[in-house]
């Protein structure tokens, strides 16, 4: 695996150490300030931080030290200038939206997202945001999409659960010629293992849940973007509307950084052998990896990521009731709704993550009744093809 380097620093140095300065009790983990307010030294400086006038914490809807660190360390990993926490990866882009757009704008968003993000620009109508979606890996239906009022581009790469990869650069430059902005949301590869904003983006999103506390422990989301749209659009925003993260999940999140490259890497590893053991099991239809040489974008997928991840999908013959039964006999693999986890998990996207899409919406998407999702973990991936091969023996 290549590992990216971010000027002097490697990002598995930062990924331990940006954010966090010594305390005064020169402690070297970094502790939790679960408080939900800040005391001043008199009346004066209290007004001057409400002010802005004063740099200094207020108030842990907008300001909390351990949020802070952990915002600073992800905007270092994503080599972004600057973070804002949420309180999941939906009010992530949610506060994006918002904070940036109003009615009369549109959106052009690729088609293969989470089912809740598509349900989200779907309901965004009623606030005059309309949204065109477009096939993911279909750069000219992108271009064609675009309207006079086209203010942003949304894009998830690898996209849930199908894996598909869109090409990063050519659709921020079709942002950029556009005067629209590019938005990644990087939840499937973390930094550790693609940066968008090198590639062009200029906003990534988060949902924390997944990869970045790496644990399954505490829901949150981020948003890294440069510093005058911080500045002056998303701390606004989430100082007044308060989608805020809480400092114990920035503390979780925080702590489950330090780990993310090991995590993706030892998840890329076993996910390559679960996806190849798939690809010539005799039970099992298509499988959706971009590792695999014939995914129809592996070779983007190995120019923009320096692994594949840890997503893998297939379809096994016989429906919805067959992806069941395999779902059921699984031993190893939690059935829940996360990804991302250290343990590994199988989820039916038609009747759970894409479950609330219609018929038609999800057949458009490619997503079938006889698809699995598993998002692969760190167990010993021998006994997970053992209870994958148990499984699709039924
Ligand atoms: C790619 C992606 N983006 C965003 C989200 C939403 O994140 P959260 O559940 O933290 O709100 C999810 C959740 O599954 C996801 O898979």
């Amino acid at each position: 695996m290549k590992e990216h380097s971010l000027g002097e620093l490697t990002l598995a140095t930062l990924a331990c150490q940006a954010g966090v300065a010594p305390g005064n009790e020169y402690e070297n983990s970094p502790p939790i300030y679960l408080t939900s307010s800040f005391c001043f030294d008199n009346a004066a400086q209290a007004a001057a931080r409400f002010a802005g006038t004063e740099p200094g914490n207020v108030y842990s809807r907008f300001t909390n030290p351990t949020v802070r660190s952990f915002e600073q360390r992800l905007a270092a990993l994503e080599g972004g200038d600057a973070c804002v926490a949420t309180s999941s990866g939906m009010s992530a882009i949610l506060t994006t939206v918002l904070a940036l757009l109003a009615s009369g704008d549109h959106v052009i968003c690729s088609r293969s997202v989470f089912g809740t993000t598509v349900s989200l620009f779907t309901m965004l109508a009623k606030f005059g945001i309309e949204t065109t979606f477009v096939g993911p890996t279909d750069n000219e239906a992108w271009a064609r999409a675009f309207r006079p009022n086209t203010k942003m581009l949304f894009v998830e790469t690898p996209s849930n659960p199908l894996t598909e990869i869109s090409d990063i650069a050519a659709l921020s430059a079709l942002a950029h010629a556009a005067g629209a902005l590019c938005v990644v949301d990087n939840c499937f590869c973390t930094p550790a293992l693609q940066r968008p904003i090198a590639l062009g983006a200029d906003i990534v999103t988060h949902s924390a849940t997944k990869y970045l506390d790496g644990q399954g422990r505490c829901v949150g989301g981020a948003i890294v973007a440069p510093a005058a749209l911080i500045r002056e659009k998303f701390f606004p925003f989430l100082r007044t509307a308060g989608p805020s993260m809480s400092p114990f999940n920035a503390w979780v999140f925080l702590k489950g950084l330090e780990t993310l490259s090991l995590r993706m890497e030892g998840h890329s590893r076993s996910a390559a052998r679960v996806a190849e053991f798939l690809a010539a099991h005799p039970k099992v239809g298509r499988v959706f990896y971009p590792g695999l040489v014939d995914h129809p974008q592996h070779a983007l997928a190995a120019s923009q990521q320096s692994a594949f991840g840890g997503i893998v999908s297939f379809e096994v013959a016989g429906g919805q009731s067959a992806a069941w039964r395999v779902i059921d006999r699984l031993q190893l693999f939690s059935i829940t709704a996360n990804l991302g986890d250290t343990r590994s998990i199988v989820t039916h996207p038609a009747t759970t993550t894409h479950g609330r899409l219609a018929p038609a919406q999800r057949a458009q998407m490619g997503i079938t009744d006889e698809l699995i999702r598993l998002s692969v973990g760190l167990e010993g991936v021998e006994d997970l093809l053992r209870d994958l091969d148990h499984a699709l023996a039924a």
